[in-house]
């Protein structure tokens, strides 16, 4: 990937993470000062042509702009506490993870000290971080984005600028999360009802995958519609329906002896939109028992 914008950066916190963006920077031809916790994360960078920066207020002052990636908000918070005044005028992109207010919060922080902050959500694993696959939200100053945009672009293929409020790229990295980890579990959880039936996890995904393309993946778009003009009405599988359905799949679980939680915590959301009187309705209005905390 070829990016016209080869200044200097500063990437803070050499993580598997922090390893990958700082490499892809070097790569690029950008002259990357680093900084970790522990030294010896640098090394391979060092080989590189990356240089290491003893102590973080040397690692700021090196380059106008500091990635940062290190584990939470918190760690983020308290290494820069004491560097106020070597950040005072530069831009600051954090692409550590947290919560929505974690990234408002440090947008507060960096405004009443003079700081230039975008907040961002990688998409990807380390591995995939400077390949056409890989995605990252940003959110915050559309100005500082704009100015960045080209310095950025060596880390993923794909960089989507959300939005004014800093805390939209954590909001979109969680939805995915959630995304991930819940169809993930389902996974799981089918693998553990087939292997009691003596079928393998390799047997069985084959079809996993095409009830994901063919069933799951067209519900989602369907979904999206009928959540946005509010309109549940289904002539494909009713809440009443499923009701039904996810009643065996608890007790099949819990007679064989396997954790059942995860699909109950489903069946009481969707138990709890048949007593609201929107049995008929389609599975995507479970949309709004979620709404109801
Ligand atoms: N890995 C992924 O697939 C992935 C994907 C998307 C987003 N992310 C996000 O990227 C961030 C970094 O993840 P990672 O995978 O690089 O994690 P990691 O390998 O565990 O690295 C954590 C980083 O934080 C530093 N750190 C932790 N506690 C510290 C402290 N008290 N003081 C100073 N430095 C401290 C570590 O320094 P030391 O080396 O000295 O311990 C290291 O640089 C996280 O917010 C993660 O959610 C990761």
């Amino acid at each position: 990937m070829s990016n016209t914008n080869q200044g200097p950066v500063t990437v803070l916190g050499l993580g598997m993470m922090g390893t990958a963006l700082a490499t892809a920077f070097v790569k690029n031809g950008n002259p990357t000062t680093v900084w970790n916790r522990s030294a010896d994360k640098a090394d391979a960078l060092v080989e590189q042509g990356a240089v290491f920066a003893a102590d973080i207020k040397q690692a700021i002052e090196a380059s106008p702009v500091v990635v940062a990636c290190v584990s939470t908000y918190e760690v983020l918070n308290g290494l820069l506490a004491d560097a106020a005044d070597e950040l005072k005028g530069k831009v600051v992109i954090n692409l550590t993870s947290g919560t929505p207010e974690d990234a408002r919060a440090f947008a507060v922080w960096a405004e009443q000290n003079g700081v230039r902050y975008l907040d961002g959500a990688i998409m990807a694993v380390p591995q995939m971080i400077g390949l056409p696959q890989a995605l990252i939200f940003y959110a915050g100053s559309q100005e500082v984005y704009a100015e960045h945009e080209e310095l950025l672009k060596p880390l993923a293929g794909t960089n989507v600028y959300l939005g004014a409020d800093t805390g939209v790229a954590m909001i979109y990295d969680l939805g995915l999360l959630s995304l991930l980890w819940s169809s993930l579990a389902g996974y799981f959880h089918a693998v553990a009802l087939v292997n009691s039936a003596g079928v393998s996890a390799e047997a069985f995904t084959p079809f996993a995958l095409t009830w994901i393309e063919h069933v799951i993946t067209p519900s989602i778009p369907q979904s999206a519609q009928e959540i946005d003009s509010a309109s549940f009405d289904t002539e494909i599988s009713s809440l009443g329906v499923n009701k039904a359905a996810i009643e065996h799949l608890v007790a099949t679980s819990k007679q064989l002896g396997i954790n059942s939680d995860f699909s109950a915590a489903i069946q009481a959301l969707i138990e709890r939109r048949v007593e609201q009187g929107h049995a008929g309705h389609s599975l995507a209005s479970l949309v709004e028992a979620f709404k109801q905390g």
